[in-house]
């Protein structure tokens, strides 16, 4: 078997902004996650996801772009970006960028030439409608806020937009919008990226009808666009087409990597759903399933949703696994309640499942989210919404490096606080102490690198007790056991031979063991 990056290997996702600032802005840039290379070179990582680094006003932070074959000059140049690919490529890490289809920046010079009349050739790039009866064309509302349709005076119709009235959404009906696409993805492609992560793609299509979206009736949250389902403007058939094509282009470069974020109804799991864009294995090549930001620390229910997940994609395609990201409370808040001791056990489950694990930047030293006042929020969905939903800026504070100021992130005071515990909770303490939450990351990704079973093998879940999650990954005659204690006492398991434990989340020595007691949440991986 030969080994393939994207499937056997580890994805690092970098939220560019908060990563590493060189030139003391206040902003992280490109230059500096160059420097950090070696860093993330030791900690095992075989690929970077970055957050859209294009020229972009900033009304979502680079969700937003204005020209999609360009750096922003807050990230760098060009050169810059080369410069980081070469280097990456020296320590075999792929470089993946962030591809916002579904919409573009309203200062896009597409977006300006559509707005300037009705008759311009890129009118129908962008989705417009004279509305009806002097209203809005149907009840869609827009994920940060408000409805989802903008009266332009101008022109005197209504542009859709899914997100801010910042990002009108582009008319992926009309073949141009295609090719203009594929023509950016050609141009990155040229310039060494080895991936994409495509952002929103189950949005990119909506109902040509334009049909109402109809209400769910629970009332749980204050976001109206939370209390529909969201059946006409996501998930069209036609979407699966455009994505063959992807597929097709992206192949006839090489190993090319797709993920798509495959976004789910508010509060609701949808594995089949994100299985879908997988097609039989002609579509993406992988797609995060969510339902793990709508779960509790629990045997159960982890178990639960990872057996559903496999089953959604059979073996039309390989799993991912992700727990974090910019979007979300960070897993070892949300999740583990900022107890480290559970955390180590979510990283040994992010890391022996079978498929490829994404980690986002921080997670391997245990950064929990950030407590950030309103008058810091940057966020466009926390200024709308405050308090009610804080925003994503907990989860995008500065990377801490070390205990000087502003956690050695920059000499500027960065544009989002610095959580308080960065004195405690950085780099450069970790890499001193064995027992740290980041050797802990280290050790376990060597030895994921190091068997076949853990990065390529089969899974197979055994019947353990509510609260221990009990599996096998097993390539040929090799076969590793992964015991998750999600209890707050001390369980008991019995193999049913000798086992050798290679990594225990308690620092124990490496025995042979039948019988184990694991501690308070542990976690073990043991050979057999
Ligand atoms: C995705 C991104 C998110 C962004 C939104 C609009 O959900 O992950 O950060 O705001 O799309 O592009």
């Amino acid at each position: 078997m030969k080994k393939v990056w994207w499937k056997h290997g580890v994805i690092y996702q970098i939220y560019p902004r908060s990563f590493k600032d060189s030139n003391h802005d206040g902003i992280g840039d490109i230059n500096g996650i160059t420097e950090c290379l070696d860093y993330l070179q030791d900690l095992g990582i075989d690929g970077i996801w970055l957050s859209p680094i294009y020229r972009s006003p900033m009304y979502d932070f680079g969700y937003d772009v204005s020209d999609y074959c360009d750096i922003d000059p807050v990230f760098g140049t060009m050169r810059d970006f080369k410069h980081l690919v070469k280097e990456a490529e020296k320590r075999n890490i792929a470089i993946i960028m962030d591809m916002v289809f579904n919409h573009t920046s309203h200062l896009h010079p597409w977006f300006l030439e559509s707005r300037s009349s009705k008759d311009n050739p890129k009118r129908d790039w962008y989705i417009w409608h004279p509305g009806k009866k002097r209203k809005v064309p149907n009840n869609w509302m827009a994920a940060f806020g408000g409805r989802a349709w903008e009266w332009d005076p101008l022109t005197q119709e209504y542009y859709l937009h899914l997100f801010t009235k910042q990002q009108p959404d582009l008319n992926w009906r009309n073949p141009n919008v295609k090719k203009a696409m594929f023509d950016v993805l050609r141009f990155w492609m040229d310039n060494g990226v080895k991936g994409f992560r495509f952002d929103v793609i189950n949005y990119i299509m909506k109902d040509p009808l334009f049909r109402n979206n109809p209400y769910k009736f629970r009332l749980t949250y204050p976001r109206r666009h939370d209390l529909q389902y969201h059946l006409y403007d996501r998930n069209q058939p036609e979407i699966h087409d455009i994505l063959k094509e992807l597929r097709h282009l992206l192949d006839s470069y090489g190993q090319i990597m797709s993920v798509g974020e495959t976004y789910p109804n508010e509060g609701e799991r949808e594995p089949l759903m994100a299985a879908s864009y997988l097609g039989n294995n002609d579509e993406l090549h992988l797609s995060f399933d969510f339902s793990t930001i709508y779960i509790s620390f629990s045997a159960k229910e982890f178990t639960s949703i990872l057996i559903q997940w496999y089953n959604a994609i059979g073996n039309k395609g390989w799993p991912s696994h992700v727990l974090s990201n910019h979007d979300q409370s960070r897993a070892i808040t949300r999740i583990a309640k900022n107890d480290l001791q559970k955390a180590k056990l979510l990283a040994v489950l992010l890391l022996t499942q079978k498929g490829t694990p994404f980690i986002y930047y921080g997670e391997e030293i245990g950064m929990v989210d950030g407590k950030i006042p309103y008058r810091y929020i940057q966020d466009p969905v926390g200024k709308k919404y405050w308090p009610f939903h804080t925003g994503r800026d907990k989860a995008r504070t500065p990377m801490q490096w070390d205990a000087t100021s502003y956690a050695g992130f920059s000499t500027a005071k960065p544009w989002l606080p610095v959580n308080p515990d960065y004195t405690r909770t950085n780099v450069a303490l970790q890499s001193k102490n064995a027992e740290s939450m980041m050797q802990f990351y280290r050790q376990l990704i060597a030895l994921r690198k190091s068997r076949k079973e853990l990065y390529a093998g089969e899974i197979e879940f055994l019947p353990g007790s509510d609260d221990v999650m009990l599996y096998k990954r097993v390539w040929n005659n090799d076969t590793c056991l992964v015991a998750l204690n999600f209890s707050s006492s001390k369980r008991k398991i019995n193999f049913d031979s000798t086992c050798r434990v290679l990594l225990s989340s308690y620092q124990k020595n490496i025995i042979d063991v039948q019988t184990i007691t694991l501690d308070p949440f542990e976690a073990v991986i043991c050979s057999k």
